[in-house]
């Protein structure tokens, strides 16, 4: 069944920027349901999020029911969810004092559901003591205050206030809505490419963008673990609730997941590590002089998930990819046994839509007994599958799959 999202929508200039989220949101299959305040409505029209989300929107009390409804009840106990956004000074005020004068914030009164609350205004709004002392009281009560960005503000000023952009509130509901199944375990990630210096200009790497190790990183994160993401470099956003530790050469990858392996329970390999490194990095930059061709020595990099397998206990969950150009079930079942894993994911390198760099993946899951092929999807949706893979392995809380839709 789709998950109920209720979005709550104050009146504040943001407001418009709730039609993306509403739209997002819809697309992603969640049904979508929006109360908008009196105020709401002099920024935008219910008629926006009644197109886009093909659900009635609600505003008001005492509307005459089609059917017996107490509105503020079924729309309370429907929602999976509460995101209100943008949260004005007022609605927050009425929030914090338990005020209920009109649906949305009667409803917030009723419902169980988690509520998410994203403060948009003016920045000296946002900084004032009592609107301070009030978000402050909500998150001791348990709400999730998202906080706001900073930037230019539609009052023509600059600074903290600005509302998040829809994707990054779809990213909290996600986070809200994910079953906690690794709640308590601790999770190490590795991601993206590393660098060898071969002069103070260039270096050695390759294609790895770190998306799906990020992925990865990401959904452990949203089902609850405590997650540390070790990443080479990388032009992608930290996901919700995970620390990073970013590292250039396979060598400080290296010492950077070695020194915290002891205490993880699950151990996920995805960064394209360098196998060798050149043996000596200049000081000065190479100059080209009269030279046709000239050689390179390189040396060999440790073997990072190779000495995981050799000093980890045999209650931690070792993980890790193989990338590969032909014969991927045989040479991933290979490095399966060469590096004593629990799992080995093998993917086709040379594929253009899958892999290195594209939002897509579509891979092979080997494990000592089995080789299950998941044909290609987002690296969101197949680190869900990953993810899945892991639980049932380890019979943790597998459910068969409400956190991958
Ligand atoms: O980052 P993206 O653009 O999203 O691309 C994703 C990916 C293609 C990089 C990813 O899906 C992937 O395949 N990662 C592993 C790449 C790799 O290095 O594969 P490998 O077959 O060379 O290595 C096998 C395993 O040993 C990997 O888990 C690797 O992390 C690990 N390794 C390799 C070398 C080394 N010195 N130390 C290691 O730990």
């Amino acid at each position: 069944m789709k998950k109920n999202v209720l979005l709550g929508i104050t009146g504040g200039i943001a407001a418009f920027k709730m039609a993306s989220t509403a739209s997002e949101l819809t697309k992603k299959g969640y049904d979508v349901n929006t109360v908008m305040t009196k105020s709401a409505q002099e920024f935008i029209s219910p008629l926006t999020f009644q197109s886009i989300t093909g659900n009635p929107v609600h505003d008001d009390m005492f509307s005459p029911p089609e059917h017996y409804d107490i509105k503020h009840i079924s729309l309370a106990r429907k929602a999976d969810i509460v995101l209100i956004s943008p949260a004005t000074a007022n609605f927050i005020g009425k929030m914090a004092h338990g005020i209920a004068d009109d649906l949305l914030s009667t409803l917030l009164l009723a419902t169980e559901a988690p509520i998410y609350v994203a403060p948009a205004m003016n920045t000296n709004m946002y900084n004032n003591n009592i609107v301070q002392a009030n978000i402050e009281y909500l998150k001791e009560k348990g709400i999730n205050i998202i906080k706001p960005g900073s930037g230019d503000l539609a009052c023509g000023e600059e600074g903290k206030g600005r509302m998040p952009e829809p994707e990054e509130l779809c990213e909290y509901l996600e986070f809200g809505l994910t079953q906690k199944t690794l709640d308590g375990k601790k999770v190490l990630i590795s991601a993206g490419p590393t660098r060898e210096a071969l002069d103070p200009v260039r270096f050695f790497s390759n294609y790895s963008s770190g998306r799906m190790g990020y992925s990865l990183a990401r959904e452990a994160s949203f089902r609850g673990a405590d997650v540390n993401l070790v990443s080479g470099p990388a032009n992608l956003a930290v996901p919700l609730g995970v620390k990073i530790d970013k590292v250039e050469t396979a060598r400080e990858m290296y010492e950077h997941i070695i020194k915290q392996a002891e205490d993880q329970d699950i151990i996920v390999m995805a960064a394209a590590v360098a196998d060798y490194r050149p043996t000596e990095t200049k000081r000065e930059k190479i100059k080209k002089e009269s030279r046709q061709d000239f050689s390179i020595k390189m040396e060999k990099n440790p073997d990072i998930l190779k000495e995981l397998s050799e000093i980890s206990s045999p209650e931690q969950f070792l993980a890790g990819f193989a990338a590969e150009s032909s014969n991927i079930e045989e040479n991933s079942r290979k490095k399966l046994k060469a590096k004593h894993l629990d799992l080995i994911v093998g993917n086709d390198i040379t594929k253009k839509d899958t892999g290195f760099e594209s939002k897509f993946n579509e891979v092979y899951l080997i494990t000592k007994e089995d080789s299950v092929h998941i044909p290609s999807k987002t690296k969101n949706e197949l680190a869900a599958v990953i993810f899945d893979k892991i639980e049932e392995l380890q019979n943790l809380g597998f459910s068969g799959s409400d956190n991958n839709a």
